[in-house]
């Protein structure tokens, strides 16, 4: 070989490197299921089985359809097959399928998988719901968001994959489509998204990340989104810099379709142009009704925003426009289902999974209030509402969990956040983030100093909340990774905290 030609033969390889390197090396190797597997929503009678076959280009599959069989096991080695069949994954949904098998056994784990042209899937384990008027010795899950992929590695998955829990509830911020952070472990490896094509990338791109597949193949998730899923501090049909209403809900459009392509949900969920059903209620048996909010799609905008801007501010008492009786975080149909299902609740616990924090955070030490307006305090009103219907319903045992912070909250959640001798209705747990980076702990401690129904702020630890539910109680543990931004980094239990039945409010053990 002359060197001419060997010259040629290397810059023609370096050339073809960046191409490779856009995706991981699965996609390149052909494997159908790179994604992973995953199973969500449990029913008593039915859980749903995801999959998405990579059949080339992430963001533009091809347009033929294809079949995928499926098998649903009572053991780990499929040797009791109790389910079975095949799915068309069609181009219109990026191949992803959502198949839902029926008649199954409640209360109980099943092994999944999928073939597809050879190739086997990883199996998954998932498990049912217990049936109605059981209450189950345990009932257990885990809470979680914010999983910026470029801040941190998914240790925190690894580990939740490992716990002996029922259910994941992810309560917002899968992917992000905005690049930021400090001390960067890994890149996003495309721009922000602006079309179908690009957000499929970005689910592609996080989904491939090992350990979130564990996490997804180890037991059912149920999902909701925050803003990160679509644009940062959208609300409804505004974007942050005011991009034109047809324009943004085309971009809301493609990211709910993408997020429903990728998300293991049933396809009542499925969005129809730029609306998407995701608010529901899942039922534990007797032990639990778990409400899953949607905070993005029909809240009011921000209250006095920055000039020229949507999007989240912090703002003093006299913005006059955050108090309106109004406004909403919910919308109006999502706030009577809400105060229906909590009035309608038979469960010994009822758990409110919605996407943030619920708890006022005032953030001023002197007279008067500075609050951040993305969260519940940028609509007092909202809030006022939903702990009045709480509080009314007499649904038992009501425990808020929530994301978006990116820090660990422990709050009792008041009738009248600013009377500290207020009746406490609810306990509140924010969950940390995996990844995503959070305000300086220096102004967390100051914060929580001036809010006396607050009791944890810590935004230097990254992880998530396990709730252990039993008869006699509820036990949440926020669970902490040694450091975020090692693969293999340890986790621990860094504060543990006892809900008593019939007793509301934080109750530190440790
Ligand atoms: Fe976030």
């Amino acid at each position: 070989m002359n060197s001419r030609r060997r010259f040629l033969l290397t810059s023609g390889a370096a050339l073809a490197a960046p191409a490779l390197l856009r995706f991981p090396l699965a996609w390149a190797a052909g494997d159908p299921f790179a994604l992973g597997v995953a199973s969500g929503d449990p029913w008593p009678d039915s859980v749903v089985l995801w999959t998405r076959l990579m059949l080339g280009d992430p963001g533009t599959p091809p347009p033929q359809t294809a079949e995928v069989q499926w098998e649903l096991a009572e053991d780990d080695a499929f040797r009791r097959i109790v389910k079975r069949g095949t799915a068309t994954a069609s181009p219109d949904l990026a191949h992803a399928v959502h198949v839902v098998p029926t008649g199954l056994q409640p209360g109980r784990w099943y092994s999944y998988r999928f073939h597809h042209a050879g190739a086997t899937s990883p199996a998954g384990r998932t498990r049912t719901a217990p049936a109605p008027g059981v209450v189950p010795e345990k009932f257990s899950f885990a809470f979680a968001s914010c999983q910026q992929y470029e801040q941190g590695f998914y240790a925190a998955h690894r580990h939740m994959a490992a716990e002996d829990i029922d259910l994941v509830l992810f309560l917002g911020d899968y992917i992000y489509e905005i690049s930021y952070g400090r001390e960067k472990v890994r890149q996003h490896d495309a721009p922000t998204p602006k079309t179908l094509a690009d957000y499929r990338r970005r689910y592609a791109l996080y989904k491939s990340d090992r350990d979130l597949q564990a996490s997804h193949a180890a037991c059912p998730w149920s999902v909701t989104w925050d803003d990160h899923e679509v644009a940062n501090d959208y609300a409804s049909d505004r974007s942050e810099t005011l991009t034109p209403r047809d324009e943004f809900l085309a971009l809301r459009a493609a990211a709910y379709q993408a997020f429903y392509e990728h998300m293991p949900l049933r396809p009542a969920q499925r969005p129809k142009g730029p609306d998407a059903q995701l608010y529901r209620m899942l039922r534990f048996g007797d032990m639990a009704s778990v409400l899953l909010t949607d905070d993005r799609q029909y809240r009011s905008y921000h209250a006095c925003p920055k000039p020229g801007r949507g999007g989240a501010n912090v703002v003093g008492d006299d913005c006059a426009e955050r108090f309106e009786s109004a406004r909403t975080m919910l919308g109006a149909a999502q706030e009577r289902w809400m105060a229906d299902t909590l009035a309608q609740s038979k469960a010994r616990f009822t758990i409110i999974a919605q996407q943030t924090l619920v708890a006022q955070l005032d953030e001023n030490e002197g007279q008067g209030r500075r609050v951040w307006t993305e969260a519940w305090d940028g609509y007092p009103a909202a809030r006022r509402r939903m702990i009045d219907a709480i509080a009314n319903s007499g649904a038992a045992n009501p425990i808020i969990v929530g994301g978006d912070m990116h820090t660990f909250y422990a709050a009792d959640a008041k009738r009248d956040y600013d009377r500290p001798d207020s009746a406490t209705v609810a306990t509140e747990f924010v969950g940390g983030s995996i990844t995503s980076q959070a305000p300086g702990q220096n102004l967390l401690d100051r914060w929580i100093k001036n809010n006396s129904h607050m009791y944890l702020a810590e935004g230097r630890l990254h992880g998530y909340g396990r709730c252990v539910l039993t008869r006699r109680g509820a036990t949440v543990d926020f669970r902490a990774l040694d450091d975020h931004k090692r693969a293999d980094s340890a986790i621990r239990s860094f504060k543990t905290y006892d809900v008593e039945p019939g007793r509301p409010g934080i109750n530190p053990r440790t």
